[in-house]
């Protein structure tokens, strides 16, 4: 799919068909969800994930090795690194009916996917999201700034044990943009943001720790998901 070294593609899979291609590893951590939604959700991503990564480096999905090791405890629910698969980067997201996976070439990346969830009370929730310039008057809005700051530190790997209100994001909605990390000063000008376009009733949003604006291909993955 990639026409240039610069391509960004993300992947986007619903839930109606997933094939099993987890290892060992990723079967022990299926068994141990509970609801068969995210089994599902799980399994998509990681087949997904081997399925694009293997046709991007000319290889059988089912050799790819993804090595998930959480750098803080050493459990295999970090971010994915694709064994042997030199510059190529990549990040999972699910939420809701959805699944994406995002891979690019020579520069870290994190992409994040959130139901609109009706009832969530995001005005109670914004203290512990929303840094101080920073207004959500609707869901839509508080969303978009949610998926912004997740996908930077899905980027960065450091996931949620980075609290969001030190991230600030301008115009979340239409040209996200990192303004500030406190605490990481540097981060800002190495940060690219890009809205996605997960569908009616969902917010995505694409962090590439590349400055330099790159083309985002947004792709169906049913017909990837279909063949196996
Ligand atoms: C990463 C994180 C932000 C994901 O949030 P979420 O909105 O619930 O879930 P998403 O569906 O968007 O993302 C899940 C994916 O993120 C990826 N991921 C996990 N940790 C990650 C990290 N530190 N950086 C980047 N990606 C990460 C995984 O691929 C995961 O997919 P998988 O469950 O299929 O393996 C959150 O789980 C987190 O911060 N985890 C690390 C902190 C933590 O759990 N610490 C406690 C134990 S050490």
């Amino acid at each position: 799919v990639s026409r240039s070294a610069r391509d960004v593609q993300v992947w986007w899979a619903g839930l109606d068909h997933a094939p099993d291609l987890m290892d060992e590893i990723e079967r022990e951590r299926h068994a141990a969800l509970r609801r068969e939604f995210d089994r599902r959700r799980f399994a998509i991503g990681s087949a997904l994930l081997r399925i694009t990564a293997g046709a991007e480096l000319g290889r059988d999905p089912r050799s790819i090795e993804l090595d998930r090791t959480c750098p803080t405890c050493g459990r295999p629910h970090g971010k994915p690194r694709i064994g042997d698969g030199g510059d190529l980067e990549a990040s999972v997201s699910h939420s809701g009916q959805r699944v994406a996976v995002a891979l690019a070439r020579g520069a870290p990346l994190g992409v994040d996917v959130e139901e609109l969830a009706t009832g969530l009370d995001h005005a109670a929730l914004a203290r512990s999201v929303l840094a101080g310039t920073e207004h959500a008057a609707d869901i839509e809005t508080f969303l978009a700034y949610w998926t912004c700051k997740e996908a930077v530190l899905k980027a960065t790997g450091d996931g949620l044990r980075v609290p969001l209100t030190r991230l600030t994001i301008a115009d979340p909605m239409h040209g996200p943009r990192l303004v500030s990390w406190d605490g990481r000063p540097a981060l800002a000008n190495a940060v690219a943001l890009y809205r996605l376009d997960p569908g009616l009733g969902y917010l995505a949003a694409l962090a590439v720790l590349d400055p330099a604006p790159r083309a985002i291909h947004q792709l169906d993955a049913a017909p990837l998901l279909a063949a196996f």
